[in-house]
């Protein structure tokens, strides 16, 4: 496995719909290791293949708490069948907009279609945690942001702390 370079806000492949998978095979699953090795390395919960810089309709996310074992998921083309009515606001962040977050709603839960590692098709229903995080990573693969689901105001502010903490880290992105 490999750790993959991380694309951050403002790059364009962010804001890019990605495309869809055609079939599930060996170089698919390696690129699905690479993204959770690069997630796991940088204490994320859920990556997309945007952020990585490859425009494909991947996704992988692993929500087990700190002291459990790893739960790794993988999505290729997943796609939202069914959303709750029922709202619930939860605070998000993003390895793509590093060291901020922002309270955002989405509905509880999804139901939700996609492959699996095998190329199996799967559908399951997503609560609580889960559903953040699905709706989270789904949304990178058109082209959404978590910031984008924000008041433009906080956004701004978001965005200024994120620039000020890039200036003080001298980072150049
Ligand atoms: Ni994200």
């Amino acid at each position: 496995m490999a750790q993959l370079k991380l694309y951050e806000y403002p790059h364009p492949i962010l804001k890019k719909k990605a495309e869809k998978v055609d079939k599930v095979d060996d170089a698919l699953r390696k690129l699905l290791d690479d993204m959770l090795e690069t997630m796991y390395a940088d204490n994320g919960c859920g990556l997309a293949a945007p952020q990585v810089g490859v425009s494909k309709r991947l996704v992988v996310i692993d929500i087990a708490g700190e002291g459990e074992e790893p739960r790794p998921m993988y999505l290729v083309n997943p796609e939202i069948v069914w959303a709750s009515e029922e709202k619930e606001i939860s605070e998000e962040g993003c390895l793509s907009v590093p060291g901020q977050r922002a309270e955002v709603e989405r509905p509880a839960s999804v139901r939700i279609k996609y492959l699996d590692y095998n190329g199996e098709a799967q559908e399951i229903l997503a609560e609580d945690f889960l559903a953040v995080a699905a709706q989270h990573e789904i949304d990178h693969l058109d082209g959404v942001l978590y910031i984008d689901r924000i008041s433009r105001l906080k956004r701004q502010m978001l965005l200024k702390k994120l620039e000020k903490a890039r200036k003080e880290s001298g980072s150049k992105i």
